[in-house]
């Protein structure tokens, strides 16, 4: 079983989860890992675990590197079941280590696990464990994405164990950012960020500046691949992101029965042309909502459309609106758009979702059974008044 030294006495020993689709909710086309990092020293830490069913391949890879009850430390940057699922085997057979973790990580793991028989360590930003020739330095992160998280920081080889921040649900065989394409790694990164992180987009900025004070030559994140070649891009891409950063861009996203709905999506398409911006166009019956959302995130327009169904609106689109709803807090606009038979509720129950995500209505069109070509020249031309 390989296992791959990541710096000098620094191995990556995680998994790769090749074919998880669903993270809860959130479709993950290319799979994930749960990666976990070894540090060899005069005492042995081993940084974050896996996801339970993948705690066997774990504790093989570190057993090839050194036995188990010689780890003196297991660093519990967040207790979220997809790095602390195999904690409660891990700790017993390093039966010798402590749990090094949050105020908040303690608490959580109570929660979780039996843990009457872990020994505890909390620690707090600022604080310093030595192993030896290597430091470990911790950072509390609250919120990116639990209230546990903290990341753990090496300053002998510059590297930021950032657990959650800067992943990417990718699985693969390659462990570096320079080994597959970056647009690709970006993009997993992105749509990592819109569907885990982007409610606590202040907590990142904050995590950001504090993290803009280390010198940092490798991100390695508990998911996906490592950072040691574009640092500075995903640096970047997270600043904006946390930012709300909108670019001159419109998103229209709807379900339709029997047309009418699309035709709509058809006329509000063309305002955003008309007017220079970049659009993407998802039709809900063949998209799913997590890459939806992805786009959303530096999106200026949000353009929602379902008809009226059973004095409701289209489960996918619900869905969509839900995911809207627990995922996007601030800085949008938004347009709403749908036809009717004999009960134009649709736009009211979508508008509640709208504000509940503090999404600014620009604007909204609501058609009776099938809209005539003078009203979508008519949501064309005044739409085109309005953004
Ligand atoms: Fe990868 Fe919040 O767990």
């Amino acid at each position: 079983m390989k296992v791959q030294e990541i710096a000098k006495n620094i191995y990556s020993v995680g998994v790769s989860d090749w074919n998880v689709r669903n993270f809860h909710g959130y479709l993950t086309q290319r799979g994930s890992s749960y990666n976990a990092y070894l540090i060899i020293d005069e005492k042995i830490a081993l940084i974050d675990t896996v996801k339970a069913p993948f705690t066997e391949e774990l504790l093989e890879r570190v057993s090839t590197i050194v036995p188990l009850e010689k780890i003196d430390y297991v660093v519990s940057n967040h207790v979220e079941m997809d790095h602390s699922g195999a904690m409660p085997k891990v700790m017993k057979r390093c039966s010798n280590a402590i749990v090094l973790t949050s105020q908040s990580g303690e608490k959580e793991h109570k929660l979780h696990f039996d843990t009457s028989a872990w020994k505890f360590q909390v620690v707090k930003t600022g604080e310093t464990i030595s192993l030896g020739k290597h430091t470990l330095s911790f950072l509390m992160t609250p919120m990116v994405h639990w209230p546990d998280n903290m990341v753990t920081y090496c300053p002998e080889e510059k590297i930021l164990f950032s657990n959650d921040a800067f992943g990417q649900h990718y699985a693969c065989s390659e462990y570096f950012d320079d080994e597959l394409p970056l647009d690709v790694i970006l993009w997993e990164a992105k749509k990592y960020y819109a569907n885990i992180v982007m409610p606590y987009s202040s907590q990142v900025g904050l995590a950001l500046e504090a993290a803009s004070k280390l010198d940092i030559r490798m991100i390695a994140p508990s998911h996906g691949l490592i950072w040691r070649s574009h640092i500075d891009q995903i640096l970047a891409s997270y600043a904006d992101w946390s930012k709300s950063k909108a670019e001159k861009k419109a998103i229209i996203v709807y379900d339709s029965m029997y047309g009418s709905t699309e035709k709509i999506a058809y006329a509000i398409r063309n305002a955003f042309e008309d007017k220079g911006y970049v659009y993407k166009f998802f039709d809900l019956k063949s998209n799913h909502h997590s890459d939806v959302i992805t786009e959303c995130l530096d999106a200026e327009y949000i353009c929602v459309g379902s008809p009226t169904l059973n004095k409701n609106i289209l489960p996918s689109v619900a869905a969509m609106m839900t995911y809207i709803q627990g995922l996007i807090t601030k800085g949008k606009k938004g347009v709403l758009f749908g036809s009717y038979g004999w009960a134009p509720q649709n736009i009211k129950i979508m508008q509640r979702f709208f504000d509940e995500s503090s999404i600014n209505l620009v604007a909204s069109y609501n058609f009776n059974f099938i809209p005539q070509p003078a009203d979508l020249e008519f949501v064309t031309k005044d739409l085109e008044d309005r953004i």
